[in-house]
Order: C-alpha cells, then structure tokens, then sequence
C-alpha cells in the first residue's frame, strides 16, 4: 500500500498535535501537583523557639541601609521572641563606606536597654589596612598576583595591581573575620552559658517566624539548614556556597536550581532539602561541633598552595566539609524560608504562591533540557586537573571539600573585593 505525501503529511501533523496537547496536559498535571504539595507543607506553623539556646551571629561591611530599614528592627525583634535567657547577638564590623556603624551602634544599644546579652565590636581597620600591610614570611592569606589588572577606583578611574604582587586573599580573610564573630560563643562557656545553635545571619530581609520555620527544619535534627536567598528575584543568589547532594553547583538560578534528583526531588515537594553544602542568607548550624575540644569546628580558606594555581573556594561551604556532623546528620536547604537583600526581592518569594504556575513550569522543562544538554556535553575538569596537579607535588596535600572549589581567585581590595 502506497500512503500518498498529502496524506501522510496529515498523520505527521495529527500525531504532532497529539504529542503537543499530551504535553500541555502533562505539564499541567505536574504544576498542580507540585503546587499542592507546596500549599500543603507552606501552611504548616512553625513551632514556638522552646528552651533552645541561640547565638546569632554576624558580619557586616557597608550595608547601612539595609541595616536601618529591616535588619536591626528583625533582629531585635527576634531577639526578644527567643528570649534574653537564651540568646546572644555576636556582631562584628569593619571599615564601612557609610555609617554602617552608626545603624548597628543603636543595635547596641537597643539590646542592653533589653537587656539582652551581646557584644557589637565595631572595627576600626579597613581594608585599605589589610592591603597596606606587608605580607610577613610564612603568613598565611596571601597570593601572588598571576597577572597585572586594573580595578576600578571610582566611577571613572582604575588603579593596578601589577603581576607578582603579593595580595590579601578575600576568603582566609573573611574565615578570619567570621571566628572572630564567634569568640563570645567560648567567652560564654567559660561563664557556664552553652548554647544549642548558631544562626549566622547575612545583610537580608527576614522575620522571626521565618527563623523559627528555619530552626524547626527536621525538627531540628540536621548539622546546618540554610534558607534560599535572592537579590534579583526570581534569581536564587549564593551559587558560590551551594551544593547539591552530588556536589553539584546549582544547575539554574531559578527554581527547581538543582541538578541532583536527591535534591530536587524534595524541593519539587516543598521538604527539606539534603545539600552538601548551603549559606544563603541565613543558616542554623548544629552548636556542638563548635564546642568540639579537639578538632573544634572553625571557619577557613584553602591552603594558600592550592589558591596559587587558580582555584577558591567559599569559607562558607569548606565549614561544611569540615564539619563531622554533616556525614551523621546532613545539611538541608529549608526551601520555605526564603530571605531577600532587599524588600523588593524578599516581597517577590514570599506571600503569594511561590514559584508560580508559569515558574513551576518552564522550571521543570528548563531543568530537563539542561541535563540532557550536560548528559551530551563534556565536563569542565580544570579545577579537578589542577587539585590533582597540587597533590601530586605535595603529598601532605589534603583538601576536605573539593566540592567547593571553583575556577576563581578571590582578592581583597583596599574599596571591596575582585578577581584576579
Ligand atoms: C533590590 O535589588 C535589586 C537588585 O539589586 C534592584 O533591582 C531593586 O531595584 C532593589 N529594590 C530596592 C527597593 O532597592
């Protein structure tokens, strides 16, 4: 039998409407069921603080506004729904551009008229000091810059660093900064104060029933749970620190973000979300590892023998690694806390249904192409290379979280930060 083209042309047609319309219904069976599992875990309240100790802790650089239009008023706030029995506020600034100090000197003083315990250190150093500073023999921190560049000065001019020029690295920088904050956890203890967890808090928008959903996360049975962060929403923002059960940098910056389906799978139905790694914006770690007497849990950046051939990673993802208790007890990403950088994208992910119908949707067929997409194309291995490469000429060589580095190097800047 002899199909003629008109009319084979036609069946072309039909089964390809067909397939479309089976397509259509497809995704829109899967945006409703997604959806109502989403309305179903977001309407569960997050129980009360309870007994639990908290030590908030902090780290501020030229975020003034913020600061004064939502942080200060949240984390007061917060402090006063745990209770000054069992809180700490650890805060610590340095150099700010603007009056970053004067927005968290009334933090300071607002928390002693509360009387609740706390200690707000406001640096003098700026980093225009950190990079004056000559680099001694054996100090740690600090790379060789691998070519001459320019960075920016102001709107309109540049100034350089030239090739050889031995630089602050950003990320031991902050490492240090951030055990800093954490001294008056161990000032605390020697008073016979212990605290259950630390909540690190970045510059964002957030609430105190946001935190207690975050502390709540598997009813508190986890080594850390993050939120999600955004700064340009619909945009999720700290892809420097997360890392899906695989160890996977996040897949898309719009949700479902990840490329593990042990990750996506919970996030799909609202649970939490297992991670190798996460910050975003607001994370409650598990106290006990920082109380460790030996191998106590500390913040750091990679050895500056690795930093030297082009690799970083974030202090904030090598705590993680670093951390026992994320092998016992996981990390996860609570996708119903969602904090923003400003009002703007804090209002855009939450109140409402998040993420939309239309959201969900190209979400998930996003995602399944571009894992096709990475099934056909050859992995980037140059950050693996060169880690191979580092321990083959040192054999005392070990870095516990490979999963964090990245193809950057990371440098203080006497106005900020850059690359190099
Ligand atoms: C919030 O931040 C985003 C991204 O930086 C910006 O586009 C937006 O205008 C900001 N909104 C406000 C109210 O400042």
């Amino acid at each position: 039998m002899i199909i003629r083209p008109r009319v084979q042309r036609l069946i072309l047609t039909r089964i390809l409407s067909a397939s479309l319309i089976l397509l259509a219904l497809w995704t829109t069976l899967e945006v409703l069921s997604i959806r109502r599992a989403l309305t179903r875990e977001a309407s569960k309240p997050p129980p009360p603080f309870g007994k639990q100790r908290i030590f908030i802790a902090s780290l501020h650089w030229t975020d003034e506004r913020i600061l004064r239009e939502y942080w200060v008023p949240a984390v007061r706030q917060l402090a006063q729904d745990i209770g000054r029995d069992n809180v700490f506020v650890s805060v610590y600034e340095s150099g700010s551009f603007d009056d970053t100090k004067g927005a968290l000197q009334e933090l300071d003083d607002q928390l002693t008229g509360l009387g609740i315990d706390h200690k707000v250190v406001l640096d003098e150093t700026t980093h225009l000091d950190e990079v004056s500073r000559d680099r001694g023999p054996g100090d740690e921190g600090w790379v060789q810059m691998p070519a001459t560049k320019s960075y920016r000065q102001n709107w309109t001019e540049w100034f350089e660093l030239e090739k050889d020029e031995w630089v602050p690295r950003r990320i031991p920088y902050l490492a240090r900064l951030r055990n800093q904050v954490m001294e008056p956890l161990y000032e605390q203890q020697s008073k016979g104060v212990v605290y259950d967890k630390i909540l690190w808090l970045n510059d964002v928008v957030f609430n105190t029933e946001d935190v207690r959903t975050l502390l709540a996360t598997r009813h508190g049975d986890y080594a850390a749970a993050c939120a999600l962060d955004f700064k340009q929403a619909p945009k999720f923002y700290d892809s420097f620190a997360t890392r899906d059960a695989e160890g996977y940098a996040p897949l898309t910056a719009t949700w479902p973000f990840f490329q593990s389906a042990q990750s996506r799978h919970p996030l799909i139905h609202g649970q939490p979300v297992p991670v190798a790694s996460c910050w975003n914006g607001m994370v409650a770690f598990d106290a006990k590892p920082f109380y460790r007497i030996v191998d106590r849990l500390v913040f750091r950046g990679i050895p500056d023998s690795l930093a030297r051939s082009h690799v970083e990673g974030s202090e904030c993802c090598l705590v993680h690694a670093d951390n026992p208790l994320s092998r016992e007890k996981g990390v996860w990403v609570n996708p119903r806390v969602r904090v923003g950088y400003n009002g703007t994208a804090y209002g855009a992910v939450n109140g409402g249904a998040w993420p939309s119908g239309y959201a969900i949707a190209t979400g998930v067929w996003r995602n399944r192409i571009l894992r096709l997409w990475g099934l056909l194309k050859a992995s980037d291995r140059v950050v693996e290379a060169r880690l191979r490469e580092w321990r083959r000429w040192d054999s005392a060589a070990v870095e516990p979280g490979p999963f964090c580095l990245i193809d950057e190097m990371q440098i203080l800047l006497w106005n900020g930060w850059g690359h190099a």
